[in-house]
């Protein structure tokens, strides 16, 4: 049997998920976690650029740990691990750092959109291509997974891996990115993509007060009962993704034919909202519950990686002419 291949992807821990993620990325993780050998890192120190707030990193760290594990990846499966716990990042990185030029970095949309804001750009933001370089190349992946906006950072890390290897000699092999599939983008309550920063998201997590709340506030337009509807509304495009396909046949029928009000469309997406949710909810309460269980399971993730990551920083010290003595 051919060996699996190798995947690498990073989560920042900021925020806290919603349906759109969920559909647009987390969903994929936990797929291929099946056929690849994965490495799944929370990017601790990358969200050091924004939020300075011990306390408040510590609980996003937590969080998105219990998060991932509460849509299922599996650590007997696939390895999660923290940034931080592998030093060797921060240290490859100031290596990259020497072999990388300030104008090249300029280039970066991280920055140049930061610097739009008009912003005192801090030095980690302008570097943050160098740090996910490292976080990408220590493990020697085949492909990484990410959304459309991180393609940039993959050819970055590309990039950097042939600098290497023309300065130091062949090390690093070129990672490929692997755009999620365009699942379409999945809408918010108020018809906008779907995302943390409009206020219009319906969270993975959510309680069952949250889902009502947040879909009896979806705008909709003066169609009544009897008549056909819009397809491309948001109501419509969610029961497509989390509605069974009985009750989805229901909705399809009536938007093309009529004979259902919104009230009744809303109500019964609250319903199928909450069957979809509940699972990963009650998951992540138990989950949640045994903070020992998630703290050991990154730990013992960080001591897999860094046995991963480990050799060949030792192998790069060397290359680059560090080490006095062969060890
Ligand atoms: P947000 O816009 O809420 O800040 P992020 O930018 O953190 O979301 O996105 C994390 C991942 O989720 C990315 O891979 C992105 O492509 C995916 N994603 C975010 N919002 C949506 C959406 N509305 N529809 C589909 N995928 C999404
Ligand atoms: N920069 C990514 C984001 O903002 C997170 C990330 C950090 C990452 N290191 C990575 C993604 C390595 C893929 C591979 O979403």
């Amino acid at each position: 049997m051919a060996e699996k291949k190798t995947l690498l992807s990073g989560i920042k821990p900021t925020g806290r998920p919603h349906i759109g993620n969920y559909f647009g990325a987390m969903r994929q993780f936990v797929e291929m976690q099946e056929s690849y050998n994965s490495f799944y890192m929370i990017a601790d120190y990358h969200a050091l650029t924004s939020m300075q707030h011990p306390e408040e990193l510590r609980a996003s760290i937590l969080n998105i740990a219990i998060d991932y594990l509460a849509i299922g990846l599996d650590p007997q499966k696939c390895v999660i691990f923290k940034q931080s716990d592998v030093p060797e990042h921060t240290e490859l990185t100031w290596i990259f750092n020497c072999i990388t030029t300030v104008s090249y970095l300029m280039r970066g949309h991280a920055y140049k959109d930061a610097l739009a804001k008009n912003k005192d750009v801090d030095a980690g933001t302008f570097d943050y291509p160098m740090l996910m370089a490292t976080d990408i190349l220590l493990y020697s992946p085949d492909v990484v997974p990410v959304g459309a906006d991180q393609k940039q950072h993959v050819e970055f890390a590309r990039d950097t891996a042939e600098k290497f290897n023309r300065i130091y000699g062949n090390t690093f092999k070129l990672p490929e990115p692997l755009i999620h599939p365009d699942v379409g983008t999945i809408p918010g309550t108020d018809g906008q993509k779907m995302s943390k920063s409009y206020n219009n998201t319906i969270g993975l997590f959510a309680e069952k007060n949250e889902i009502e709340k947040a879909i009896m506030k979806i705008p909709t337009d003066s169609h009544g009962i009897d008549e056909s509807k819009d397809k491309t509304s948001v109501l419509y495009v969610l029961h497509k993704l989390v509605s069974s396909p009985a009750v989805f046949q229901k909705i399809d029928h009536a938007y093309e034919n009529g004979g259902m009000g919104y009230h009744d469309i809303k109500r019964m997406l609250v319903e199928s909202m909450e069957s979809f949710i509940m699972p990963f909810r009650e998951r992540r309460g138990s989950i949640a519950a045994d903070q020992k269980h998630v703290l050991t399971t990154l730990a013992e993730g960080g001591k897999k990686a860094r046995a991963v990551a480990a050799p060949i920083m030792q192998g790069i010290r060397e290359k680059i002419g560090v080490t006095l003595y062969p060890l």
